[in-house]
């Protein structure tokens, strides 16, 4: 009785039982738990320091780096062993940790590309990508106004900076916003400015962008046809839309964390869409699909007339 005691009241906390279910994919190091989890790295280390004297995880050194595996049913104390093969099934199918496996999937993704040294990777085509598509964007005639709506932490509002004498970033998030701006602070940006509201009744005039951006926004408005509609408005004749939507897919989970209303859309529904709203459609690609293939992205660029 005691020993099974004392593993209830081990994973009786939700941040040993993510950490459990992380390591039943894989084994990680303390850095990869943090950014998955996105917690303190000292909570993280205290929790798998706990599980590791409790023998739910083993420690394993790679050079400098110390990986946690789960244990085997074998290495877990006899009087748990039942209660832990009940455990990590129900564990294992919980719909709550799919959050937590598509950032498992960068991290892995991001572990492989650290094999090579920089240099190898900033020679290695397509690694430059970053420097080469701000070089290409100075090939552009500078735009007057940019637009960016739903422009999150603003990493592409302040790329957009560099092409345009100026760019609104618009965004229903106060905390969004924050890291926006600082974000175009760090950078040393001051031809961005940040507008908190919903893009729906946004009290910018008719007729003022050369640009609007739509990046991943239109699956978070309840009709995404009135986000087409509000590019439209505020776009001069010629004004480019420039749109990124993910295609369809099942990760229902994103409705809750992630406050998702669609679960992406088909191609041909944006391209109606867009043609409805008044645009020409100029260019519209599938992105190939990510390593974790959970979210595949359409991009399409169309033109205001
Ligand atoms: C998935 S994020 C995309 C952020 C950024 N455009 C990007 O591609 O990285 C969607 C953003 O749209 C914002 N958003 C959702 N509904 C909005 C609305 N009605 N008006 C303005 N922003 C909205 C959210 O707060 C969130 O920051």
């Amino acid at each position: 009785m005691k020993e099974m005691a004392s593993l209830l009241r081990i994973v009786a906390d939700e941040t040993r039982l993510r950490v459990l279910r992380l390591l039943s994919e894989t084994p990680l190091n303390v850095t990869e738990l943090t950014t998955i989890l996105g917690l303190a790295q000292s909570g993280v280390s205290k929790q798998v320091g706990t599980l590791k004297k409790a023998g739910l995880v083993r420690e394993r050194r790679e050079g400098l780096k110390t990986f946690y595996r789960l244990s085997e049913e074998g290495e877990v104390p006899e009087e748990g062993r039942p209660l832990w093969a009940l455990l990590m099934d129900r564990v294992r199918s919980t719909e709550d940790s799919r959050h937590d496996l598509v950032r498992l999937a960068d991290v892995l993704e991001a572990r492989e590309g650290d094999t090579p040294g920089l240099h190898e990777r900033l020679l290695a085509p397509g690694e430059s990508w970053h420097a080469w598509s701000r070089m290409i964007m100075t090939l552009l005639p500078t735009m007057e106004r940019a637009v960016d709506l739903g422009c999150g932490g603003g990493i592409l509002t302040a790329e957009l900076a560099r092409a345009c004498d100026e760019v609104v970033g618009v965004d229903i998030s106060g905390s969004a916003l924050s890291a926006a701006r600082a974000h175009a602070e760090r950078v040393g940006l001051t031809n961005v400015r940040f507008v908190e509201g919903d893009m729906t009744t946004l009290d910018l005039p008719d007729s003022c962008c050369d640009v609007a951006v739509l990046s991943q926004t239109l699956h978070h408005l309840p009709d995404p046809m009135v986000g087409l509609q509000v590019a439209a408005r505020l776009l001069k004749a010629g004004g480019r839309l420039i749109l990124m939507e993910l295609l369809p897919h099942d990760e229902a989970w994103v409705t809750d964390k992630l406050g998702h209303l669609h679960l992406g859309f088909a191609a041909t529904d944006l391209e109606s869409m867009m043609e409805d709203a008044g645009f020409r459609i100029t260019s519209l690609e599938t992105l190939p699909p990510s390593r974790s293939e959970r979210f595949r992205a359409v991009q399409a660029c169309a033109v205001w007339e």
